[in-house]
């Protein structure tokens, strides 16, 4: 069915960028906001972020990716297709990347963890600022084609070298990381939040800061469990922000 996901807002900011809302009617006859965004990240972000040109060069071509994606979506190009989720970047978006990689650079040589690696958008903001911090990404990722391509891009913006690819399932390979984790980005399927959290919880380093993705959009009670199981747990900090589609950003301050 064509035109399922319906652009309900669409408006022009001061700065010439684009802000569009949309939404999806539901099998019970429902409907659900899907998402929201802003278009022109390049001409604010680039001058903001001072970033080298390859860097630029390569987060321009993923927001033109995007933007292509978007059109798609909106014109219902992946309705009925099982797969169509792994076949788009499911990117954080360029305010969260903006927002993360503003948080890592706040923090010394960090070792950073990313969950859902996808085709590597979240994780050029991720190792642009671990290049700046003497940190080290670690990316997982269950489906090895999205991981190649991630490394690809990171090659092409000169950062592969501050990032270590790994392909697999995220709660498994978390337990064979060693401790001493100072950020973690959670943006994986939605049913493995509480169970990654679970798993580095114990890895984490005292001030160590955890960004998860998509608490208001899609949101849901997964994302809610994670929400609610993260604020519970000793010595954690945590507040839910409209940056994106909604991030948790929590900080671990354990006592003693
Ligand atoms: C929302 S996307 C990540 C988007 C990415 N962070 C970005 O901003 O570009 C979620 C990714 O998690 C991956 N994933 C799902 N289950 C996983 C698992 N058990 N272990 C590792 N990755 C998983 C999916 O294949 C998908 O590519």
């Amino acid at each position: 069915m064509r035109g399922a996901l319906a652009l309900e807002h669409l408006s022009q900011m001061e700065d010439g960028r684009l802000a569009y809302r949309m939404k999806c009617p539901l099998p019970d006859g429902t409907t659900r906001l899907f998402f929201t965004g802003l278009t022109g990240w390049s001409v604010l972000a680039r001058k903001e972020m001072d970033m080298d040109e390859k860097v630029t060069a390569v987060l321009d071509a993923y927001h033109e990716r995007m933007k292509l994606e978007h059109q798609r979506m909106f014109e219902g190009a992946y309705e009925g297709d099982p797969n169509w989720r792994d076949q788009v970047l499911l990117e954080v978006g360029p305010q969260t990347g903006q927002l993360i990689n503003i948080l890592v650079r706040s923090l010394p040589a960090p070792r950073i963890l990313e969950l859902g690696t996808s085709y590597g958008y979240s994780t050029i903001w991720l190792a642009e600022a671990a290049r700046e911090t003497r940190g080290h990404v670690t990316t997982m990722e269950l489906q090895d084609y999205k991981s190649a391509h991630a490394r690809e891009m990171a090659t092409k913006a000169g950062l592969a070298d501050h990032i270590d690819f790994k392909v697999g399932d995220a709660v498994r390979m978390i337990a064979e990381l060693p401790s001493g984790l100072d950020f973690v980005l959670v943006d994986l399927w939605k049913d493995l939040y509480e169970p990654c959290l679970r798993a580095f919880h114990p890895k984490l380093n005292p001030g160590a800061i955890i960004v998860a993705d998509n608490m208001l959009r899609p949101g849901g009670e997964e994302v809610k469990r994670y929400g609610r199981a993260v604020r519970a747990l000793p010595g954690m900090r945590s507040v839910l922000l409209p940056v994106g589609s909604g991030i948790e950003v929590s900080r671990f301050e354990p006592e003693g």
